[in-house]
This record gives structure tokens, C-alpha cells and sequence, in this order.
């Protein structure tokens, strides 16, 4: 088993689905207000491209993305200048570059990565300077056969064996959960939800495609090469076995939007 370096990340597989992928991110950013002359991180920023909106709506001085991936961080390079910068960083350990002046933490299709979010909000909301503005979305597809199936897979010999033991679950708490956690940490504003984004996808077999440039890099990022496409055929043999072939496919995908405000 290889140890996670978060570089199972690849570009043009998360590129696939970008209209599908983008969606979410605006719906998030319409939550958020601008913050004129502030300082904004975007964290798991990914490529960058979608930092370069965030700045923009905000109408920050300065927007810093952070990701832990060597391969995204490498594609966000050309995002660069007018008062964006990318660093490298790992979100579990972010702890606001040792202050707490940023006006907005922004972290859209990333922190679902991150245990243990009963400890991670409260050290994200210290990060903020009062008034700050805490954004989050997370996918909670978590009861769908594709991520079902994907959990399956990982328990079953050989895979259990190649990923010595390792059973990748998103860190997603219920909506309610991060409503009274936000209150709790003194946002003085929320807004809640959980939207059910549908994507007809061409068939059956494009839910693969989907979850690799996903869900699946969690797994990819933790086995050899060949101990990936063996898991990888098991999983696409069971997944399509479950799910209708209908096409076009209708693959609803359930993502939990958060917003808050600090007081
Ligand atoms: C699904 S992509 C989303 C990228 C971008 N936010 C977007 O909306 O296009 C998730 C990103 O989070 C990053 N990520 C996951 N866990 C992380 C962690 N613990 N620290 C930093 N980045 C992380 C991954 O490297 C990846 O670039």
C-alpha cells in the first residue's frame, strides 16, 4: 500500500464533468458577499481556475489557494498574479497562516477529504476576522451504489489486502449537525441546505467516470497502479450490475451547501 500524498488528483479526469462540477461552486459563491480590499483562502483550490471567480466576486486585494496536490498545484500556476497565489498545504493543519484576519474561507468539493469536522470548524471559524464569512459545499452522496458500491469493493480480497484495511468514507456530518455547529462557533448568519443536483449522464457506465476523477482518487491514491485496475474492474463489474441501464442515465448527486456568518 502506498501512503496518501493527495497526488491520486488528476487534472483531466476531475475536467471531465466541468459544467456538472461547476454548478455547485457558483451556487456556493452566490452565498457569499464581497469583502472590498479583504484576504480570502480558497482551500482545496484544485486547478485555480474557479479561485480566479472567487477573487473576483469578492472583490478581495488578496485570494490565496491551498491544496496539498503536487498535480493540481502545478495547473493553478497559471492563475497567478493580480493578487492571487497558490500554496501548498494541507487543510487538516491549515491554521489561517498563523493569524486570524481572513475575511472569507472558502472551500468548495474539499473538506468532504478532512476527519473530523467537530474539530476542523471550530479551528476554520478561528481563522476569521469578525464579520468573516465561513462557504463550504460538500458532496453527501454517501448512500448512492456509487459510493456504496466502491465501499463494498474495498472490503472484499484482494482489495482489502492491497489497501490494508482502508475504507474511504467522505467526513460528512448531517445538515443539521453544521447548522447548530455554526451557530455554536458564533456565526451570527447561516444559510443551510442540501441540493440534489441531477445529471443525466450518457449511460450507466459514465457514473465510473464520474467517481474516478472523484470519490475513486481516494482509493488510487493509496494502491499500486495494478492493484488499482484490478479494484477498479471489480467495482465497475458490480456497480453496473445494480444500476438500471437506462440511458440517458439519471444520476441524482445530493451536495450540502453551507454559508455562515461570523458576529
Ligand atoms: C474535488 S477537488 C475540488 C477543487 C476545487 N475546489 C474546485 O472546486 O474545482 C478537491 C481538491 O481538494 C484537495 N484536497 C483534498 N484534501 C485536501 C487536504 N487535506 N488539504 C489540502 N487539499 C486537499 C485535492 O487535492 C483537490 O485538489
Amino acid at each position: 500500500m502506498t501512503s496518501p500524498s493527495g497526488d491520486g488528483w488528476q487534472p483531466d479526469q476531475y475536467a471531465r464533468f466541468k459544467a456538472e462540477r461547476e454548478q455547485p461552486f457558483y451556487d456556493l459563491l452566490n452565498l457569499v458577499e464581497p469583502v472590498l480590499g479583504g484576504r480570502v483562502v480558497d482551500l482545496g483550490c484544485g486547478t485555480g481556475a474557479l479561485t480566479v471567480a472567487l477573487h473576483t466576486k469578492t472583490l478581495a486585494d488578496e485570494t490565496i489557494g491551498l491544496d496539498r496536490s503536487e498535480a493540481m498545484l502545478q495547473q493553478s500556476a497559471q492563475h497567478a498574479g493580480s493578487g492571487i497565489r497558490f500554496v501548498r498545504g494541507d487543510i487538516a493543519e491549515f491554521d489561517g497562516f498563523g493569524g486570524s484576519g481572513l475575511d472569507v474561507v472558502f472551500a468548495n468539493a474539499s473538506i468532504q477529504w478532512v476527519p473530523d469536522h467537530a474539530s476542523l470548524f471550530p479551528r476554520l471559524a478561528a481563522t476569521l476576522s469578525p464579520g468573516g464569512q465561513l462557504a463550504v459545499q460538500m458532496p453527501a452522496n454517501e448512500d448512492h451504489p456509487s459510493h456504496a458500491v466502491a465501499r463494498q469493493v474495498a472490503q472484499e480480497s484482494p482489495h482489502a489486502e492491497a489497501l490494508g484495511g482502508f475504507v474511504y468514507r467522505h467526513s460528512i456530518e448531517s445538515a443539521e449537525w453544521y447548522a447548530e455547529q455554526l451557530a455554536r462557533l458564533g456565526f451570527v448568519d447561516q444559510h443551510v441546505r442540501l441540493q440534489v443536483y441531477l445529471h443525466r449522464l450518457p449511460g450507466p457506465e459514465d457514473v465510473i467516470e464520474w467517481v474516478k476523477g472523484s470519490l475513486l482518487t481516494g482509493y488510487r491514491d493509496r494502491m499500486s497502479a495494478a492493484d488499482y485496475e484490478a479494484f477498479l474492474a471489480d467495482y465497475r463489474e458490480q456497480l453496473l450490475s445494480v444500476l438500471p441501464d437506462e440511458r440517458p442515465f439519471l444520476y441524482p448527486f445530493k451536495r450540502l451547501l453551507l454559508w455562515g456568518r461570523m458576529g
